[in-house]
């Protein structure tokens, strides 16, 4: 068997066992973030392989209640503050990120994509813009505005993170919704960046 193989039959057993994680309902969402993210890996030179696992693997916790994801919390020493505890639909990244360490063997830069895909942070990695960007923009995905964000990613990540997290803070803030420190602070140095290109 060839290393190309190797690495064909381990992403295609991956995704079959990431698949089994999930709610039936979602199995479309992260197979289309799987597609939006090789694309993107494809188009900026990243590890096509590893944007595949990290789209793969990236909402695997996602079908937990808050009680379990607590838990999780708790058995992996995972720290929680007060914001998660009113928004706990935010530890999935958290949570996802280690089950991908713990149970899969994932590289940290494949954790570390997981654990910021929801939020997002200041001076992301290239492979964490890519799953924030291709959870955002995958084919199944339907806002006004998608089809901006998703020509803008294939020119310039910075400024399709400044898009996308503008996009996210002003629909949490009309939905009377509390907007997370760390996309605030995402929000901030993405927009900083961008004016400074234009
Ligand atoms: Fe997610
Ligand atoms: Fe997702």
């Amino acid at each position: 068997m060839s290393s190309a193989d190797r690495v064909k039959w381990n992403l295609d057993s991956l995704r079959r066992e990431a698949l089994k994680l999930l709610k039936p309902k979602r199995v479309a969402h992260v197979l289309g973030v799987e597609e939006a993210a090789v694309r993107l890996a494809r188009r900026y030179g990243e590890d096509e392989d590893l944007a595949a696992a990290a789209a793969m693997l990236h909402d695997c916790t996602k079908r937990l209640d808050k009680d379990e994801q607590l838990k999780l919390c708790r058995d992996y020493a995972i720290p929680v503050d007060s914001g998660e505890l009113k928004s706990p639909q935010l530890l999935h990244a958290k949570t996802g990120a280690v089950i991908a360490q713990e149970r899969f063997g994932m590289p940290e830069c494949v954790c570390s994509a997981i654990r910021w895909h929801t939020t997002g942070r200041p001076n992301m990695t290239r492979l964490e813009k890519i799953i924030y960007l291709a959870d955002m923009l995958e084919p199944n995905r339907d806002f006004p505005g998608v089809d901006e964000l998703r020509a803008l990613a294939f020119e310039d990540l910075d400024a399709a993170m400044a898009k996308a997290l503008e996009s996210s803070v002003k629909s949490l803030r009309r939905r009377e919704m509390n907007v997370y420190k760390d996309t605030l602070e995402a929000y901030r140095w993405y927009s900083r960046i961008s004016e400074q290109e234009e």
